[in-house]
């Protein structure tokens, strides 16, 4: 039995063996064939790039009023979609590939109209599409919840967070509103808290037994402020072998920390029942006990909050304070929101010209990111909220997260080693080209495809007139900005990083017009850059957050290519996969897609290939994974999911280091691992199977 549609198999997709395992296992939907009356699993990667394709293009037809022309655009957005992923450019996060058209299988008619060849849509099938999304279309990745100090409040956030892990998202949440242990119950005549500690433990219990959308193991997040009198039990959470096994933690370091822990200064840990300082300690204890946790074992993370507060957009509203990340850590988010994430495939921007010289498109990539960012924000339409609040909160924010991937493999074609300073070179030209389209994209959003900037922008008209206040002026005129001339836009762009009230990611994505690649010469550049940025004073913008770069464990691997912007960890690896001839299983060896014969064979003598572009995250010294991670943090407004690798030897000093750099270059996170340490990373970032 087939689909009703004559679309390219697998085989002719040019992804490997390995990948069309991983799409077979856990990416193929299944769904009733109103053919062939039977369940049938999609076969291709073209019938599974199809589905998500359509879906995510039917939200646009709420925006359109059904003419021919609209639906020529929705055609032409679709096979964009579907073009972009099967030529492996870019990916949405996992949630929207499992979930796009999930559950509509009851309606024989519904079924057709997934995989019908584009020609054969008709405006009314696109809305029908849209229009008959189920529960189970949870397009999201990232999800923060609050957990409140009550029993209510506990116990309603679990539920929450189960609810969000059934529906095949990570959630994150801070328990540090929660009391600490020991303190009094009901002014004392109810018994002594137990602590957040011990409350993470539901949630955990929970991760146990919800399996993300049937597909994947429960992702949780647990956060706690550095001044929580708990801290100390916090750190040593998961010191436990097989405690918390759900989680990631991480200590929310204030800049407080951070000045003390340096100047030898006194902490105060701070009493969540009555506010009281209920322990003094020495700050570099505290900074010691952290860096000496993670040298040790790897955890818990460091999550820079006042940098994510600093870097919000939408600071000004109480409500939209960050407290906690998403499990990986690339998403920081206001409590009951959530954010879709996507990725672009560096790699597959690297052209090969007639005499066979290896160049960079910078100018394709930009396209993408902007085409990218427009399918991501169509992703907010799309998606059925787990939770009528996360919906009414998410959807008044819009945030999104555009990130990259490939970008190691990207080096090896290009003949750069990872770490080196041509390299750097690289990435901080693809930083520049990245943080100023998406800049483009969502002012562009509104202005040129006429879509409402998202409700709560007017806090972003309030952060520039609050900068111009400071700078004494009532208000910037519209004009200033447009006749700004290249020595303007610079003493402006001064001003604006001088001011605390603007987001640093936003004045350094402005100031990477001036070298943007792909964006057309100085002068539409810096066009572009006067029209963000008065699109921005009058809060003409469609996401609150842009870019992301998330950890991509399953979907580089669906692709072929290196994980987020990590070097490889390896140039082999089994897994153990069906037979061809379908009897049983076999172990099977995988070598890295870009090794030639000859470097395979080398592989095997030697251990590694003599090529020196061929690095893994062990040959590249400490130093230079944290300049690739300063050089994105200078433009990512969200997260970086990132790991310092660190030899066996290394000291707590050292890593003390690595996280005083990160933190002086922006970077709102980081993780370590020194090899040989325990590695108990409870999801799977970045590594190779
Ligand atoms: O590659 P893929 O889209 O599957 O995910 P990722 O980039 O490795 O992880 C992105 C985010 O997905 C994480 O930060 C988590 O919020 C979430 N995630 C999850 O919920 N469950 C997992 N088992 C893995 C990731």
């Amino acid at each position: 039995s087939s689909f009703p549609s004559p679309l390219p198999a697998g085989g002719e997709s040019g992804l490997s063996e390995n990948a069309m395992w991983l799409l077979d296992q856990r990416y193929f939907a299944r769904r009733y064939d109103s053919v062939s009356g039977t369940i049938r699993k999609e076969a291709s990667f073209g019938e599974f790039a199809r589905r998500v394709a359509r879906i995510v293009a039917s939200a646009e037809t709420a925006y359109l009023g059904g003419s021919a022309s609209d639906l020529e655009w929705l055609r032409r957005l679709e096979n964009s979609i579907y073009d972009d992923i099967t030529n492996r450019r870019f990916l949405f996060n996992s949630p929207c590939l499992f979930g796009a058209g999930a559950g509509m299988t009851v309606d024989p008619g519904l079924s057709g109209r997934i995989y019908c060849p584009p020609e054969e849509m008709t405006f009314e099938d696109y809305d029908l599409l849209r229009r008959s999304r189920t529960r189970s279309q949870q397009l999201f990745a990232c999800f923060v919840i609050d957990v409140p100090d009550s029993i209510d409040g506990i116990f309603d956030g679990v539920k929450d967070a189960a609810v969000i892990s059934k529906y095949g998202g990570g959630v994150g949440g801070n328990f540090g509103h929660l009391r600490e242990r020991g303190s009094a119950i009901n002014g004392g005549i109810g018994g002594q808290a137990s602590g957040p500690v011990s409350f993470m433990e539901t949630w955990n219990t929970m991760g146990a037994v919800v399996v993300q959308g049937g597909r994947r193991r429960a992702a949780l997040m647990g956060m706690l402020f550095d001044d929580h009198p708990d801290i100390f039990d916090f750190i040593d959470a998961k010191v436990e072998e097989g405690k918390l096994p759900y989680f990631n933690i991480s200590v929310c370091v204030s800049d407080k920390l951070m000045k003390e822990a340096e100047g030898g200064g006194d902490f105060s840990l701070v009493s969540r029942s009555d506010g009281k300082t209920v322990r003094r300690v020495k700050a570099a204890d505290l900074w010691n006990k952290l860096c000496e946790s993670a040298w040790k074992r790897g955890d818990p993370g460091i999550f820079f909050i006042d940098r994510a507060n600093d870097d919000n957009l939408l600071k000004l509203g109480e409500t939209w304070k960050i407290e906690s990340t998403n499990p990986c850590g690339e998403q920081p988010l206001p409590n009951y929101t959530s954010c879709n994430l996507g990725s672009v495939n560096v790699e597959a921007f690297v052209t090969t010209s007639p005499d066979g010289r290896k160049s960079f498109d910078f100018s394709a990539f930009v396209d993408q990111v902007f085409r990218s960012m427009y399918y991501l924000d169509l992703v907010i339409d799309a998606c059925s909220y787990p939770l009528e609040r996360i919906e009414e909160r998410t959807k008044k924010i819009r945030p999104v997260g555009l990130g990259i991937m490939g970008l190691a493999d990207a080096a090896i074609l290009l003949g750069m080693r990872y770490g080196s300073p041509r390299f750097s070179e690289f990435c901080k030209c693809l930083g520049d080209s990245m943080g100023s389209a998406a800049l483009c994209a969502a002012a562009g959003i509104v202005s040129d495809m006429g879509k409402d900037p998202f409700p709560e922008a007017g806090l972003i008209e309030d952060l520039f007139s609050e900068f111009a206040r400071e700078q004494g002026e009532e208000l910037f005129p519209e004009s200033w900005y447009g006749r700004l001339d290249r020595e303007g836009f610079r003493s402006l762009l001064e001003k604006m990083r001088s001011s605390a009230t603007i987001p640093y990611t936003l004045s350094n994505a402005l100031e990477g017009f001036f070298t943007a690649q792909g964006l057309g010469n100085e002068g539409a550049r810096l066009e572009l850059a006067g029209n963000v940025l008065l699109a921005f004073t009058k809060g003409k913008i469609r996401n609150s957050r842009r870019l992301s770069v998330a950890p991509t464990g399953s979907i580089s691997m669906l692709i072929d290519t290196s994980a987020g912007i990590e070097p490889n960890f390896a140039w082999s690896w089994t897994r153990r996969i069906a037979r061809a001839d379908g009897e049983g299983q076999e172990t099977r060896e995988f070598c890295h897609k870009l090794l030639s014969p000859g470097q395979v064979d080398e592989l095997h003598e030697k251990g590694k290939p003599s090529d020196p572009v061929f690095v893994t995250a062990y040959d590249i010294p400490p130093d230079e994974h944290v300049e690739v991670t300063g050089i994105f943090a200078r433009v990512v407004d969200s997260g970086i999911s990132k790991t310092v690798n660190l030899p066996s030897g290394a000291t707590v000093d050292e890593v003390k280091q690595i996280y005083r750099r990160c933190y002086a270059m922006g970077a709102k996170g980081i993780t370590i691992y020194r090899d040989g340490s325990r590695s108990f990373q409870p999801i799977e970032t970045a590594k190779k199977p």
